[in-house]
Parts: structure tokens; sequence; C-alpha cells
């Protein structure tokens, strides 16, 4: 009988949890992943706030849903602030995260390991006292969490001493001031978020796997220079695989949005686009651009004469110039929320305007998209440096005395992203990224060996 339970308990499939930070741009890189651990046959889990839950639409027919309370069910209360809900989440979450985790246990469905965001450090904690396997999540480059590392050790003291002088950390290029992450830059910006990414590698040395949404190729020095002290894995770009390799079927309807996309609209009028004729501008799903820029943005845009579709969210609406939409209606499209995937791979795309969020980032490069960089705030600065000076991908546009950037600066980055031999040479990067991306994720290259060894050890240790 012994022999027997054993048996079953050997072919019993392997079992993570993922527990993402509940916004978009954590969400969608681990339900990523989460379909490459299951194509290779490891069940999964999605843990997500009882708040989130309610007031989004989860689709997937193979990932199961499981709530926890973050103690705001019925949302956060206007005007609360950061600090006191991350404590709260903390405090609660480390609570009914367990004991959603017992429950599962109980009932039969015992998890093995919990993948979890390091923006939530105490996810690890959790697992450990349940005596389970923990791996970290890292959403950002590996180069932008190298920098916070270096001020979690103390080896990067903030604020910099001399901000004029150039930042050297071994495995990165020298960095300038405006190079660095927003909350290193404008120390002091955001004290609850400043400290929730030099936290993330608190007790990172119980977590069995680092896992980092980006590719060995993109990253090589970098990555050499953490692999000497960290067990760094490489699993990304965590793209959906109809869009790389193709490996997977097809799941556009996959995944949990926190925003609907305006689908027909935007690809209906792509698709009566010319080929390589049309800019596409998004600021992610956190920016929030001042009234000015947005203006210079907008009247830039009617400068390069050519056409756009700008993603401006419904909260950001009312800062459009107010004749930019009658003076501009027969060469652009503007909507709340796009397929951004499909749009990057739609043959009428020639630029993106981005904030380079490091999904945006990674999606852009993966589809060979040229870029202008525009970064707001947070990751972006150090993101939109590799973009222009190691990556050759694009051009940063750059913000005048009063930190605008104007709408002379726009027009003239997006005829050097695709005019001139310039333009050209950003564009064979373009390719070249766009295929090494594909590489790294088909069968045998540098992420897909790292999913599989991270499957296999998780079937041979825990089961
Ligand atoms: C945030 C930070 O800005 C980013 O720098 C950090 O690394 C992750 O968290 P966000 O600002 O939303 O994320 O930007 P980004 O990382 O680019 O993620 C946005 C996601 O939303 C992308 O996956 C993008 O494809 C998607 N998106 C965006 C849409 O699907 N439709 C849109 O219209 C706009």
């Amino acid at each position: 009988l012994k022999a027997m339970e054993e048996n079953n308990q050997k072919q019993r499939a392997a079992h993570c949890l993922i527990f993402p930070y509940p916004i978009q741009g954590h969400i969608n890189p681990m339900l990523q992943f989460s379909k490459r651990l299951q194509q290779k046959g490891v069940k999964i889990t999605l843990a997500v706030t009882k708040h989130l839950s309610k007031t989004t639409e989860f689709k997937s027919e193979t990932i199961s849903l499981e709530t926890f309370s973050d103690g705001f069910d019925d949302g956060v209360p206007p005007g609360y602030d950061v600090e006191t809900y991350l404590n709260t989440f903390r405090e609660v979450g480390t609570r009914t995260l367990k004991e959603t985790l017992q429950v599962m246990s109980d009932s039969g469905r015992p998890v093995d390991c919990v993948i979890y965001d390091p923006f939530l450090p105490w996810g690890l904690d959790v697992a450990k006292e349940l005596g389970l396997y923990g791996a970290a999540f890292f959403t950002q480059s590996c180069a932008v969490d190298l920098i916070y590392h270096r001020v979690f050790t103390g080896e990067l003291k903030v604020p910099l001493p001399d901000p004029e002088s150039e930042i050297l950390i071994p495995g990165l290029p020298p960095l300038k001031m405006e190079d660095m992450p927003s909350f290193i830059s404008v120390h002091g910006s955001y004290p609850p978020i400043f400290e929730i990414v030099v936290d993330q590698f608190r007790g990172m040395e119980k977590a069995d796997w680092l896992f980092f949404n980006t590719f060995y190729m993109l990253e090589e020095e970098v990555i050499e220079y953490m692999a000497k002290s960290s067990p760094v894995k490489t699993i990304g770009p965590t793209i959906p695989s109809m869009y790389l390799d193709k490996r997977l079927p097809d799941d556009k309807e996959y995944g949990l949005s926190v925003y609907k996309p305006n689908t027909a609209a935007c690809m209906d009028w792509l698709n009566e686009r010319q080929p390589d004729s049309v800019l596409y501008i998004s600021f992610g799903s956190l920016a929030q651009l001042g009234n000015g820029q947005m203006e210079e943005l907008a009247w830039g845009l009617k400068l390069s004469n050519k056409h756009f579709l700008w993603v401006v969210r419904s909260s950001e609406e009312s800062k459009m110039p107010s004749n930019f939409l009658q003076e501009t209606s027969d060469k652009g499209l503007i909507v709340s929320w796009c397929p951004q995937l499909d749009v990057l791979a739609h043959e009428a795309i020639c630029c993106f305007i981005t904030h380079c969020g490091w999904n945006s980032t990674l999606e852009a490069l993966s589809m060979g998209v040229p870029m202008v960089a525009m970064p707001q705030w947070t990751d972006q600065s150090t993101n939109s440096k590799f973009v222009m000076d190691v990556w050759k991908m694009g051009i940063k546009a750059q913000k005048d005395e009063k930190g605008i950037v104007r709408r002379e600066t726009i027009d003239r980055c997006i005829r050097e992203v695709m005019e001139g031999e310039k333009g050209e040479e950003i564009k064979k990067n373009a390719l070249k990224w766009k295929e090494l991306a594909r590489e790294s994720m088909c069968e045998g290259g540098s992420s897909d060996k790292n999913i599989e060894e991270f499957v296999a050890s998780l079937g041979s240790n825990s089961l």
C-alpha cells in the first residue's frame, strides 16, 4: 500500500502558486510564465486579492484562481496612503495567504512551490513557514535589480553624494544621475515605493530559485556579474508564445485585465493603414503625464504628420488639448486601452513612443519595433538608457530645463528613429533583438532551458 501511495504521489503534477503584486505590469509577466510552466506539466494556481478578483475578469481554462484578503475586500478607501495600505496588506495577507495554502492542502490540492513577487517579500516567509519551496519572480530588468540590490546592501548610498559624477557599478555601463531609477535620482520622491524596491531582497537567501523576466543575450554582462553571487535564472521574455516561438496554442483571451482593450476599433483602423506608417504611443498602466507634457506630445504628433494610435487612459483624457482631436481626426486614433501585443506585431506600426515600462520594453524588443523613449518614473529611465545606448534600438527624447520633452524634440526623435543612417541601424538592431528574444524561448534556448531545469528539479525534489 505504501508503495502504491508513493507511486500516486510521484504521479501527481508539481503544483505552483503564483502570487503577483496586484498591478497589471506584474500580473501579465507572471501569468505568461505560468503558461510556460503549465506547458511543461506543472499545475498552476493564481492567488489574487479578493478585491482584484471582483473588479477584473480572469480568463483561463486551465489555471485555477484562489482569492485571499488584503484587508480591503471592498477596495482601498480614497486618500488612503500607500504605506498604511502595504502594512495592512502584509499583516492581513500573511495570515490569509497561509490559510489559503492550508485549505488547498487539506482539500487535496497541496502546493509545492510559491512563486512570489519580491515586491511582496513576505510571500517567501509564508512559503517557508509551511515548509514549501519559494521562488522569487523579479518583474524588472536585471540592471535595475542590481542597482536596487546595491542600495539594499549599502554599497550604493542614497542620496548619491555627488549627483554630477558618473555612477560605476560592476556589470553596468557608467550611469548618469538621469539614468538611475527615479526613486534614486529623485530620492525621497515616493518613500513607500522606494522601500518596496529595496526590500525586494530581504530573505532572498532563503529562496530556492530567483527568476528574472529577461533573457541572457539582452543583459549578458549584468547577468554574468550577478551569477557570481546568486543563482540568477533568466526565463523571459514572458511574451505569449504565439508572438515568439509559436509552440503554445494562441491565447489572446488568456489573462487578467485591469483595463478592457478596444480591440476591434484598433485592429480595424490599423488594417486600413500602410505598412510601416503608424506611430504607436502608450505610457502603460500607471504613469500620469503633466498637462504641459501631454500638450507637447499631442502637438509633437501633429508636427510629425504621421498616422498615430495613441492610448490615453480615461483618467488622463482631460489633459488632451481641446482642439487636438478635431485637428488630427484624419491622422489619429485615440483609445483608452488597446491589445498592445497585437498592435506591436501589426505591420502598419513603425515606431513605439513609450514610457519604457519593463514589459513594454521587452514587448517592443521581441516584436522588433524601434522606440522613442519618454521615461516617466521608477525603472523607466534606466530601461531607456539601455534602449538607446546598449541595445541601440531607439532614441531617448531629452527633456528641457523644465522637465518637459518639447514637441520639436518629439518630432525630431521620430524622424531620427525612422530615417537616415541612424534609423537604418536602429531597424537592423530591432530585427536582431527580435530574433534573439525568439531564440531564448525556443526549445533549447537559454530561457527555455532554465524553465526546463526548474520543472525538472521541482519534480525530482518535491514529489
Ligand atoms: C509598471 C512600471 O511602469 C514598469 O516600469 C515596471 O517594470 C512594471 O510595472 P506599467 O507602467 O504598466 O508597469 O508598464 P509596463 O511594464 O510597460 O506594462 C504595461 C503592460 O500593459 C504591458 O504588458 C502592455 O502590453 C500592456 N498594455 C499597455 C496593454 O495591453 N494595452 C495598452 O493599451 C497599454
